[in-house]
């Protein structure tokens, strides 16, 4: 679905290894068994409702600059499981505080304010420590505010952070069945969430591990899967490097300079097309954890539509309904990213139909994920490849690098009934 979004103290970066009673093995719970997309948000169908999260996006401006920082520290990268939840959303199960309490909590990389509260409630410890600081973020398609903790956070076994600035919420808006979000973005997106230190910037988890020297780069990798079951593991976050097994593999672009997607994971698509229709040349959009869908511009997506003959929106759900003749035309989606071509087969591009309910549809008729933005090319902001596209491929996010990493894996080109 849709969500996005300092330092308020210098992090001290300890060297000190984390003591025996600070590891913590967090058990994976399934989630309780919500209704995700039968909530009073989605009664409108999940396009409308990412569109008002993008729309949001597109409209931010932060409000000074960002800084980095530098350690000296080589530890190695760790790796957490990521769950699959209700095929539009995945979470990571966190700990704060000592004894730890454990949050599942929404994987966004298009925002960067991690806070819990939403859900299950958050329980102070002796590592808790107010800021005095009040935190207010919104997301387009809701928001939180309450205040600022600095606490510890066990992102898994080893990976524990010291005073981790962490949103508790008092007050928010549809976050159904979760207990919060992990902020995985550029840190320029937490400017102005504070109060009164305004234009302080939120270190990021990933920030904190790095800063406290617990991993060796500020490299975030993304593994999510296509999933067959609404409530499974089917993903892993790296923090501090990317999985052996794809490095290889992975094509960087830098983060565009064109804004607004230079806010976030931004990108250059420098050709989309769809068989031998172009969609567009050379624009920019952004690669985001906490999109369910992939959206192209408005004027993009109409070149997709008049491409697949007899295609329609279905005005339940916003999907782009396929008409069952068309199936086996279906063309290659290709999404040309550093010289490489990054392909949506047919079957990455439809929803299969043991998921079609989920997403509002009716049995026996085909949707894409490819959706409509819901505004015109050309605001800086004209697509977001969302978990329907990094279910295909494996994605790297490089705050050091200032860069996003894509590459090919096994799931690429396999097909779900
Ligand atoms: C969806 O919501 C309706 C009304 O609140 C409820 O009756 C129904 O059981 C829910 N469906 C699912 C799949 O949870
Ligand atoms: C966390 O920050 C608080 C308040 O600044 C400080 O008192 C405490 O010692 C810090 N804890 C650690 C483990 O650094
Ligand atoms: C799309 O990419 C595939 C390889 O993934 C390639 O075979 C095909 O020719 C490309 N299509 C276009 C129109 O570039
Ligand atoms: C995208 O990249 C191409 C080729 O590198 C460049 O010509 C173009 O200006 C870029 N477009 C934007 C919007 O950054």
């Amino acid at each position: 679905m849709h969500f996005l979004a300092l330092l308020l103290l210098a992090v001290p970066a300890l060297s000190h290894p984390a003591k025996r009673d600070d590891l913590l093995t967090l058990p994976i719970v399934p989630l309780s068994p919500c209704t995700f997309l039968n909530s009073t948000s989605h009664l409108l169908g999940l396009v409308p409702y990412e569109q008002q999260r993008i729309q949001s996006m597109r409209t931010y401006t932060p409000d000074s600059t960002s800084k980095s920082r530098v350690a000296d520290a080589r530890p190695s990268a760790k790796t957490i499981p990521a769950i699959n939840y209700q095929y539009v959303q995945y979470t990571a199960v966190i700990g704060v505080g000592s004894p730890a309490t454990t949050y599942n909590l929404v994987i966004d990389t298009g925002s960067s304010n991690t806070f819990v509260g939403t859900g299950k409630k958050y329980v102070k410890t002796k590592t808790s420590h107010t800021t005095n600081q009040q935190v207010y973020v919104s997301y387009g398609t809701g928001y939180f505010g309450g205040e600022e903790y600095l606490d510890q956070v066990t992102l898994g076994a080893g990976l524990v952070l010291r005073n981790q600035s962490i949103g508790v919420a008092s007050s928010f808006a549809q976050f159904p069945g979760v207990d919060g979000i992990l902020g995985l973005g550029p840190s320029i997106l937490t400017q102005g969430t504070l109060y009164p230190s305004l234009n302080s910037e939120i270190p990021t988890v990933l920030d904190t591990a790095f800063t406290q020297r617990q991993v060796p780069d500020r490299v975030l990798g993304v593994n999510f899967a296509p999933t067959s079951s609404s409530n499974s593991v089917n993903g892993a976050l790296t923090f501090g490097g990317v999985e052996e097994r794809y490095a290889a593999g992975i094509t960087y672009v830098p983060v565009t300079r064109t804004l607004p997607s230079g806010y976030y994971w931004g990108i250059n698509v420098s050709s989309l097309d769809y068989g031998r229709t172009n969609l567009f040349k050379n624009d920019v959009g952004i690669v985001d954890t906490g999109t369910t869908l992939v959206y192209i511009a408005d004027d993009y997506f109409h070149k997709y539509k008049a491409a697949i003959p007899g295609s329609t929106i279905d005005p339940i759900t916003g999907l782009l309904e396929i008409p069952p003749a068309q199936l086996s035309s279906i063309q290659s989606l290709n999404f040309s990213i550093g010289g490489r071509a990054f392909t949506l087969s047919s079957g990455a591009q439809l929803i299969p139909q043991s998921e079609v309910t989920a997403f509002g549809g009716r049995t026996g008729h085909y949707y894409s994920y490819v959706g409509p933005m819901g505004s015109d090319s050309g605001a800086g902001f004209d697509f977001v490849l969302g978990q329907k596209f990094l279910e295909r491929f494996y994605s790297v996010y490089d705050s050091t690098r200032n860069r996003v990493g894509l590459s090919y894996t096994e799931y690429t080109f396999t097909t779900t009934a």
